[in-house]
């Protein structure tokens, strides 16, 4: 079993990768920690609550996180206009019961890394945020990191919130400076392939046919996600970015990585955030990070499609 804790912003595609990993034969999940990014800290930690209790993982704790980037205040516009104001709009799910975890989620990664026997993989779908923090409180802990599979970046394509930068860097680029520079075994699974790894009108109601309780929710859900992005990038379907990180984990086949040396824009206003890569190799830095250069989107869309239906609770 790979045990991995899932740091996210819920938001429907944070959604859709816990239920992924939670549904996924070969993956312990074994805690998940929330941070400020597609909404506030305590609209993406309910929702992360929310979409756990629905589909019965109350045994799954949540602990929340930071609630503001490490240097910044929150960037909240395009957050409420993607996910909307709550961070996950669309359709109505029962508000959760399981109760949040008391300890703070940046004590909980270093307390849970320390203690563990085996190393750990983190998968980080939203900002930095958490994982900088404890990195610097507990350098120790990278020792106990197995790796770091994280949604962010656009090395190739434009980015989403600016021409230059992906939303999750953007919104804390310090963070992900230190993420990126930490020295971890680092997988980077950015726009250049989450924006090809999408779900057209079709997939979506494949997955609406199967007619169970999850498949049906996730089908809503992404209905209103996938309604978003044609009003405000007039992209006429349904990217799920942070489930591709999951997916990697379950089928390393579905994405295609090179190492090399990237580094994150902090000084400049034009590119803040953007994840600049040394893909030509001139810079004579040592390869630090895996970014995602090829994705196989039908392999994607069935996998989204058998572990919504499968019941292993
Ligand atoms: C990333 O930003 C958020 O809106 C999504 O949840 C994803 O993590 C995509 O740029
Ligand atoms: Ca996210």
């Amino acid at each position: 079993m790979k045990k991995v804790i899932i740091d996210c912003d819920p938001g429907h595609d944070d959604a859709i990768a816990l239920l992924l990993a939670a549904k996924a034969e070969d993956i312990e999940l074994i805690g998940v920690t929330t941070v400020a990014g597609n909404s506030e800290l305590h609209n993406t930690t309910r929702n992360a609550r929310k979409i756990l209790d629905y589909a019965g993982y109350t045994n799954i704790d949540v602990h929340a996180g930071c609630d503001r980037p490490m240097m910044r205040d929150l960037f909240r516009l395009t957050g409420a206009i993607i996910h909307g104001e709550d961070g996950l709009g669309g359709p109505s799910i029962p508000a959760p019961t399981t109760p949040i975890k008391e300890e703070h989620a940046v004590d909980y990664l270093i307390r849970t890394l320390r203690s563990s026997q085996e190393s750990i993989i983190l998968i980080v779908t939203g900002p930095m945020t958490n994982i900088a923090v404890a990195l610097q409180k507990a350098p120790d802990i990278k020792d106990k990191i197995d790796k770091i599979i994280m949604m962010g970046g656009a090395v190739i394509e434009p980015g989403n919130i600016t021409s230059a930068a992906e939303f999750n860097i953007f919104v804390d680029p310090e963070a992900a400076k230190i993420v990126i520079n930490s020295g971890c075994e680092l997988y980077l699974v950015s726009l250049d392939v989450s924006m090809k790894a999408v779900f057209f009108e079709e997939d979506i109601e494949k997955l609406r046919a199967q007619g169970d309780k999850i498949s049906t929710i996730v089908a809503s859900l992404l209905d209103f996600f996938a309604d978003t992005h044609v009003k405000h990038f007039g992209f006429k379907a349904c990217p799920i970015h942070d489930a591709l990180c999951v997916g990697y984990l379950i089928d390393e086949s579905l994405l295609e990585f090179k190492k090399t040396f990237v580094d994150i824009s902090l000084h400049d206003p034009l590119t803040l955030g953007e994840t600049v890569a040394d893909l030509w190799e001139i810079t004579g830095n040592q390869p630090n990070c895996h970014i995602a250069l090829k994705v196989d989107r039908e392999k994607f869309v069935s996998m989204i499609c058998d572990h919504m239906k499968i019941d292993c609770r």
